[in-house]
């Protein structure tokens, strides 16, 4: 079983990717052969500075290793050191409704955000459907957020399979685990940088500590209960506690006695905790940039036999040989 999945290098990464998306990634490159890549291309429709770009891309690469990607067990790559990537698009493209795209929340959101409504971000879905069916993958574990981008991804699969033959690539799943697919900001919203309202994984300590308490809640006065619902403490402490711990602090919201500070304290232990051993394996890859690049050197390498392999396959089927 192939398993595929990217993440986009567009600054520090939040507790909503590695909730959504990376921790998933993690366990399952015990599970089949993973191939995890860095998306900066995509990046590319939300920044034009080179060196920002350049730059996340190591940070990216560092977060990833330093959250368990095991270089050993997965592949992994940037992007853009498969450019035969583009290729794909391209004959994807060809099959491609413009209705399906026009479709596309994704997009529309990101236009009303201010970003510039170009070729890039309209196409965006379809490099992501070629970064996907490249490598023949058969499981792509996302948060919610990409779901609709992996239903053009199966939608374009199989219209290429129909015009050029079944076996020409290969339909992949998305793998959404509901309980962490939409974890949520600091204001309630889908954590997102887009409405500056994340945590990173890897923030200083007196900083995020800071942005944990500046979680809004309501002026209920200490003595009294505080209501369960809708509580953004609540959701993002249950991703970091015990199950016994979290039921404590729901005990002590209906008990009352307790302030809101108290909670956010509390969760932002568990979040500190939670990050402790991968923070210091982090240090050791900052420390070493040269084995990170060499590491994402050797992922494309044999990233690119993979891609090469498909794209054969899909050029034979087409006729452009
Ligand atoms: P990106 O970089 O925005 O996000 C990376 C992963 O994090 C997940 N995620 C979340 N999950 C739960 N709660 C949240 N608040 C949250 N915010 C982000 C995303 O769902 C994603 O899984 N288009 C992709 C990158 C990409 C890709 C691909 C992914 C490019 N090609 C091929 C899979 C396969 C993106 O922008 O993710």
């Amino acid at each position: 079983m192939r398993i595929l999945t990217g993440l986009q290098p567009s600054g520090k990464l939040h507790i909503g990717n590695y909730f959504g998306a990376m921790q998933g990634a993690v366990r399952l490159q015990e599970e089949g052969d993973a191939f995890y890549f860095i998306a900066n291309y995509h990046a590319m429709t939300s920044t034009s500075d080179p060196g920002a770009l350049k730059e996340n891309v190591t940070e990216l690469a560092i977060d990833f290793l330093a959250c368990g990607l095991d270089p050993d067990k997965a592949t992994f790559y940037r992007q853009s050191d498969i450019p035969e990537v583009n290729e794909l698009a391209w004959i994807l493209s060809t099959v491609c409704p413009m209705g399906l795209l026009e479709r596309c929340h994704s997009y529309k959101d990101k236009v009303a955000k201010g970003l510039s409504a170009n070729h890039a971000l309209f196409a965006y879905p379809v490099l992501m459907a070629a970064d996907i069916l490249l490598y023949d993958a058969n499981l792509v574990p996302v948060g919610e957020d990409q779901k609709q981008h992996l239903e053009v991804t199966r939608d374009l699969c199989g219209k290429i399979n129909d015009l050029y033959g079944a076996d020409t690539l290969v339909m992949p799943d998305a793998r959404i685990n509901e309980q962490v697919a939409k974890v949520p900001g600091l204001d309630g919203q889908k954590m997102s940088k887009s409405y500056n309202n994340t945590i990173p994984i890897f923030g200083a300590q007196k900083k995020t500590r800071k942005l944990f308490m500046s979680i809004k809640t309501d002026s209920t006065p200490v003595e009294e209960p505080k209501s369960t619902e809708d509580s953004v403490i609540l959701d993002l402490y249950r991703l970091f506690a015990s199950d016994s711990d979290y039921q404590q602090m729901l005990t002590d919201f209906q008990a009352g006695g307790f302030g809101y500070g108290d909670f956010k304290q509390r969760l932002f232990d568990a979040y500190w905790e939670h990050f402790a051993p991968m923070r210091e394996k982090r240090e050791t890859y900052a420390a070493d940039p040269a084995q990170v690049e060499e590491i994402l050197r050797s992922g494309a390498d044999r990233a690119r036999e993979e891609a090469d392999k498909v794209l054969q396959r899909v050029r034979k089927a087409a006729g452009i040989r």
